[in-house]
């Protein structure tokens, strides 16, 4: 009685393949009270992601499998998962296609954030294409992964305005923040609906 009702974040592991600047913005979102993820694992299949140091700083699990062999990565990948009880997966710049089956197994569970407005500019080099078709507006989406590429159904989108200045390096920076506002959101969204 008078204590107050405690609630269980969800455990989350972040797949990268490079930076991690979102992997480290969803770090610091998961750290906050309220947050509803706890984010357990960082899985790679890069040895040198940049993203892997957060692993060390916020003392979480990493574990890395080159997916070469994409069935036996995934194998190991989903023990791992079981072992972390983990509920949540989000990739964050992971540059590998996850099989069917492994979609299967988590289905609707796995998120994944992309520079553009999809269904626009799926794949690689979005912010290289836009502007180059002189497109007004890029931005940035958080969706559920299908089994196909960038296809899955839409969670959260952000409009961001293509300036005439803009390089494809400006662009991808100007995106970047966005992503780092609406990927959380979109995980209190999806969440939220549970
Ligand atoms: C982001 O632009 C994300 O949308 C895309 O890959 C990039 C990853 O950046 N899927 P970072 O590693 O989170 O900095």
């Amino acid at each position: 009685m008078g204590k107050s009702i405690g609630f269980k974040k969800i455990e989350t592991a972040i797949f990268i393949s490079g930076t991690g600047s979102n992997l480290n913005n969803l770090i610091k979102f998961s750290l906050q009270k309220r947050s509803p993820i706890k984010i357990d694992l960082i899985i790679s299949n890069n040895t040198n992601a940049k993203g892997l140091r957060f692993s060390k700083s916020y003392k979480i699990r990493k574990k890395i499998y080159d997916f070469r062999k994409k069935s036996n990565s995934e194998n190991q990948v989903l023990k791992d998962l079981k072992k972390n009880q983990i509920k949540l997966i989000c990739l964050a710049g992971f540059m590998k296609i996850l099989s069917n089956n492994f979609i299967k197994k988590f289905k609707g569970k796995i998120l994944n954030i992309h520079p553009s407005l999809l269904p626009k500019y799926k794949g690689l080099n979005t912010h290289h294409r836009a502007i180059k078709n002189k497109e007004k507006y890029s931005g940035c989406t958080v969706h559920y992964v299908n089994s196909n590429l960038d296809s899955g159904k839409i969670i959260l989108q952000k409009k961001v305005k293509i300036s005439k200045k803009d390089t494809p390096n400006l662009l991808k920076k100007k995106i970047l923040k966005w992503e780092h506002k609406i990927y959380p959101k979109a995980i209190k969204k999806v969440l939220s609906n549970l």
